[in-house]
């Protein structure tokens, strides 16, 4: 069984779901490294802090800082050991967090967070595979047209079809520098295709 497994993709590309369904089947703990930015960001807002500066940023992490906790039954983020998890996933977090998860001070903070875990698991991202966990024994990589991944967010955000595929063509921009996929990484276009689908063609690689 490898160490570490990586799911990366572009926003509703379905990596968490994808993600949580494999380590489930595996029988491994899942990681969201995106609710850790959300986290991050949550605390940037929670304490007016300007998102482009950086220094002040890591200051307020200093004195305020986010845990992840991957749970078998879902990742739950901690701010100062308070639940926020239920506020992680607002069109609000959505429009701020690229702008927070863009400084470098602020990526080290989570990729040590990231790094501090105790393996085996599966962690899902934009650069896990790439950049933080270069020596992964597998990586996977999930792309679907940004039509599809609206379709698909839709009903999980409080806004309409426009809204959605507006915001998450914005956000594929923002976090372009992020997106490009491991050079050893297996891609998979996943727009024609089901959950169970995608989850199946991964466990089969991972099996071979
Ligand atoms: O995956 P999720 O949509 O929850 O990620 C939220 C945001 O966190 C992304 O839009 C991106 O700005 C940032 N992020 C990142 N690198 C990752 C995971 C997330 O920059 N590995």
């Amino acid at each position: 069984m490898p160490d570490v497994i990586t799911i990366d993709g572009p926003s509703a590309s379905g990596k968490s779901s994808v993600a949580r369904r494999v380590a489930a089947e595996l029988g491994l703990p899942y990681v969201s490294s995106g609710l850790i930015y959300r986290g991050v960001t949550y605390q940037v807002k929670r304490y007016g802090i300007n998102p482009d500066d950086e220094a002040a940023i890591v200051r307020m992490l200093g004195q305020h800082p986010v845990q992840l906790v991957p749970l078998p039954e879902g990742n739950r983020m901690l701010a100062e050991g308070q639940d926020v998890t239920a506020q992680m996933h607002t069109l609000e977090i959505d429009q701020a967090v690229s702008a927070v998860a863009r400084h470098p001070e602020v990526r080290a903070y989570v990729y040590r967070s990231l790094r501090a875990l105790q393996p085996p698991f599966v962690v899902e991202g934009r650069d896990m595979g790439s950049t933080v966990f270069p020596d992964a024994a597998l990586k996977f990589y999930l792309t679907a047209t940004p039509e599809v991944r609206a379709r698909r967010r839709l009903g999980e955000r409080d806004a309409d079809y426009a809204t959605v595929l507006a915001e998450l063509i914005r956000r594929d921009a923002a976090d372009a520098k992020q997106i490009p996929p491991a050079p050893d990484a297996i891609i998979i276009d996943t727009s024609a295709m089901g959950l169970e689908e995608v989850v199946q063609t991964i466990l089969e690689r991972i099996r071979r």
